[in-house]
């Protein structure tokens, strides 16, 4: 089962995080001046009280600005990205970013939310690898990232490292020894003063990373001691690598045609290798993935307008997603461009295209199913033949529910300007019970 897994994260590799947003990035020289001297406690999250997040991309701030963040509904907010570099003194911003990052703290602070910053992404993982891949470059990299913090006053760190000794968005540097030297940069960071009060966080596969030889590490309890919690990006664990249209996001896989990972088996594997359920926060999509499907494959030849479950669909003809969508031609983040559309649609995506109603229900005309199994839905456009797999109100609630009976720490969300109207974000706080 494991192994299986294991083989599935190679072709279910997440698209969402980065969205090689690789446009008119300027580097970010951070201050050379030494922080604080004055050792404080460890203050890390005390272990009540629970997480409502969400990932904001600085890069959509024009059609999402921080002034429609619906800031009292969550705890703590992620800024992304910070890229990592060839220069390990150095991280890298687009260059809007880095003018907005000042009012996203300001604005999270007066707020009382907790900012931190995501650093990496699927499209700025490429030096993690050689950031920590030697003594020295550790200790230059925890003073790259303490003087971030303090010039930036930021609360938290969130790392995003896609991923430790497995390819991700095909051109990164990765080393056996990935794991091993990213714990031994964040004990260090641990023992800085400023690094000992950050929130330090970490997204994930659905799988523990992968360990020297290759397999899933069987203990992360190293991690689980000097971060304060991990957010598992249970998504894109269906896409359109795959054999068929299958869930974006699923909460379990146990009665799926094959086990490709889901919210149920990404949990027990965590907690297996020794990372708490309470040091776990589920990742949820507010988005889902568009595929081309025949009539034919999609409609039961029985009942009109019900849907087929895992259907074939036509990988040549890609369709677009909406206008956050990375387009095809632009950028593939190692140096080439995409030879199709990435066919991400956002919750409001769904409701602009006309897949749903402003209230986030199926508009009408268009089939719906939501799948048991997965707990997720899916629409069905006959006149246009596009198939979405994503993630609503119910779906948010069931994940909601499946946190609150785990014990989980909570839920953040990729992206924050994906919802509409808040429909997914008051699900899913509802189901948790904030
Ligand atoms: C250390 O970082 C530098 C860039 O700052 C990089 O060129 C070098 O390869 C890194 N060393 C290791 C062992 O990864
Ligand atoms: C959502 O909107 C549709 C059409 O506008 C309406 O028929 C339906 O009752 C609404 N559902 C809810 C839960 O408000
Ligand atoms: C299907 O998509 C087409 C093209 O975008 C649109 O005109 C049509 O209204 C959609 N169908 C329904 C039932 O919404």
């Amino acid at each position: 089962m494991l192994s299986f897994l294991y083989l599935a994260l190679f072709v279910a590799l997440p698209f969402s995080q980065a969205k090689l947003h690789r446009s008119k990035r300027s580097t970010c020289k951070l201050p050379s001046s030494t922080s604080s001297s004055n050792p404080q406690p460890t203050s890390t999250q005390s272990s009540g009280s629970r997480v409502a997040a969400a990932w904001y991309a600085g890069y959509h701030s024009s059609d999402f600005p921080l002034s429609s963040v619906s800031w009292n509904k969550y705890t703590h907010l992620t800024y992304s990205f910070a890229l990592t570099t060839g220069d390990t003194s150095q991280l890298e911003f687009d260059s809007s970013d880095a003018t907005l990052l000042p009012q996203f703290v300001k604005a999270a602070h007066s707020n009382n939310v907790k900012a931190l910053v995501s650093v990496g992404g699927w499209g700025g993982s490429h030096f993690y690898s050689a950031n920590v891949g030697s003594a020295a470059n550790r200790t230059t990299f925890v003073k790259t990232l303490t003087d971030f913090a303090s010039k930036y006053d930021i609360d938290g760190i969130d790392f995003d490292w896609e991923y430790p000794n497995a390819q991700g968005i095909g051109c990164n540097v990765l080393s056996p020894d990935d794991t091993t030297n990213f714990l031994s940069f964040l004990q260090e960071l641990r023992q800085d003063p400023v690094g000992k009060k950050l929130i330090l966080t970490a997204a994930t596969s659905v799988l523990p990373w992968q360990g020297p030889n290759g397999s899933p590490l069987t203990d992360v309890s190293g991690f689980a001691k000097t971060l304060d919690w991990i957010e598992i990006m249970n998504y894109d664990v269906w896409g359109s690598w795959s054999d068929a249209v299958g869930p974006n996001a699923p909460l379990a896989d146990a009665c799926a045609p094959t086990q490709d990972g889901s919210a149920t088996s990404a949990v027990a594997a965590w907690t297996a290798a020794g990372m708490p359920a309470n040091q776990i926060v589920l990742g949820v999509p507010a988005y889902g993935h568009s595929f081309y499907v025949t009539k034919t494959a999609a409609l039961s030849s029985s009942n009109a307008h019900t849907l087929n479950a895992y259907p074939a669909f036509d990988e040549s003809k890609q369709p677009a997603g909406d206008k956050w969508d990375d387009a095809q031609g632009s950028p593939d983040g190692c140096g080439g461009t995409l030879a199709a559309p990435g066919g991400d649609i956002t919750f409001w995506g769904l409701v602009d295209a006309g897949y749903l109603t402003s209230n986030g229900t199926a508009a009408p005309g268009i089939d719906y199913r939501f799948d048991a199994c997965s707990q997720t839905p899916y629409v069905y456009n006959e006149s246009t033949d596009v198939m979405v797999s994503f993630d609503d109100a119910r779906s948010f609630a069931a994940k909601g529910q499946f946190i609150k009976s785990q014990k989980l720490l909570g839920f953040s969300m990729w992206e924050a300007g994906g919802d509409h109207n808040d429909i997914l974000l008051d699900s899913i706080r509802g189901a948790v019970g904030f």
